[in-house]
């Protein structure tokens, strides 16, 4: 199966098993999505193998639900398939309603149908986000206290994580999204999920709100979340939870700096193939301290 390459190393005792671990490793710990051919190229330049059986093992292991193909301005990549059940966090797993799961009793399983809108669990941000509301809802103190839990999730996309938080815990919530195509996917994945009695989906904006959130979500980009930053600071509970998502590494330091100017203690953050979903505390007392210390650390890319 496997040939000596020119000036490469060989591993005559790599089974296929090992190819396909080696190609989903690869997939997973890259920051840029790759196409097939640079797959197959980085593949047999590290191990020697031909690239007639790389390809026939990447086949394989689209034919398993593993891989699928994916297409964006022209090109075919080849990704890691969340058409599956995929455990996100410790306690949350993402899967299209079609598929069936065996769910242990600690299992927080979140039904999401693959439409147009984002927010299938395919993009590191909303796995990151769905990380930061599980940090937020079972390890801080954020649902003791209050009667009844609400969160709000703005630009919800597929409804996926007002969904997590509920099904986390949050009693009730909002998404907001401007795009009416995400408006009709949502309300249909809370339909799914059991939950039209315990989330709306509307268009909203931000400003007519009149209440207060225990958990506010937003995985969008930076200069959005730095935008509505004010609004935000309104309509979280003291004491409430802030989970945003869909910042490049780069742009943390700023955005830490704004929202722990003076409402938000900047509490954990986890990063992802170059993004980052930070998780900031709303303080009954004025923030004196700015916290814009950066931790993040992420596998090397290969
Ligand atoms: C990156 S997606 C996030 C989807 C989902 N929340 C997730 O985490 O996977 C951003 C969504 O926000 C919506 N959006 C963008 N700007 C917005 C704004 N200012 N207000 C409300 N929704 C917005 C987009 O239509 C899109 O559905």
């Amino acid at each position: 199966m496997f040939e000596q390459g020119k000036g490469v190393v060989p591993d005559p005792f790599l089974s296929s098993k090992q190819l396909k671990r080696e190609l989903l490793g690869l997939i997973e710990n890259r920051r840029e999505k790759i196409t097939p051919g640079q797959l197959e190229r980085t593949i047999s330049q590290k191990f020697s193998v031909k690239r007639k059986e790389i390809k026939s093992v990447i086949k394989d292991l689209v034919t398993e639900g593993a891989l699928i193909y994916t297409y964006h301005y022209g090109r075919t990549f080849i990704e890691k398939s969340f058409n599956k059940a995929v455990r996100i966090s410790k306690y949350v797993i993402l899967k299209p309603p079609t598929i069936s799961f065996g769910a242990k009793a600690d299992d927080v399983v979140v039904e999401i149908a693959h439409g147009a809108s984002f927010g299938t669990g395919q993009h590191p941000t909303t796995r990151i986000a769905i990380k930061g509301i599980e940090h937020a809802v079972r390890k801080s103190s954020l649902l003791e206290g209050d009667k009844e839990t609400s969160t709000l999730d703005i630009g919800t996309g597929s409804g996926v994580l007002a969904i997590t938080s509920v099904r986390l815990g949050i009693d009730k919530g909002i998404g907001l999204d401007i795009d009416p195509c995400a408006r009709h996917e949502a309300k249909a994945n809370i339909k799914i999920n059991g939950l039209e009695d315990k989330i709306k989906i509307c268009d909203s904006s931000l400003e007519s709100l009149n209440q207060k959130f225990t958990l506010i979500t937003a995985n969008l980009r930076c200069p959005t979340l730095k935008k509505i930053y004010p609004a935000i600071a309104k309509i979280t509970k003291e004491g409430g939870a802030v989970v945003l998502s869909g910042v490049k590494t780069d742009e943390v330091s700023e955005l830490i700096d704004i929202y722990t100017e003076k409402y938000f203690e900047y509490n954990w953050e986890e990063c992802e193939k170059g993004w980052a979903c930070l998780l900031f505390l709303k303080t009954t007392a004025p923030v004196t301290q700015n916290f814009s210390v950066f931790l993040c650390t992420e596998k090397k890319e290969i």
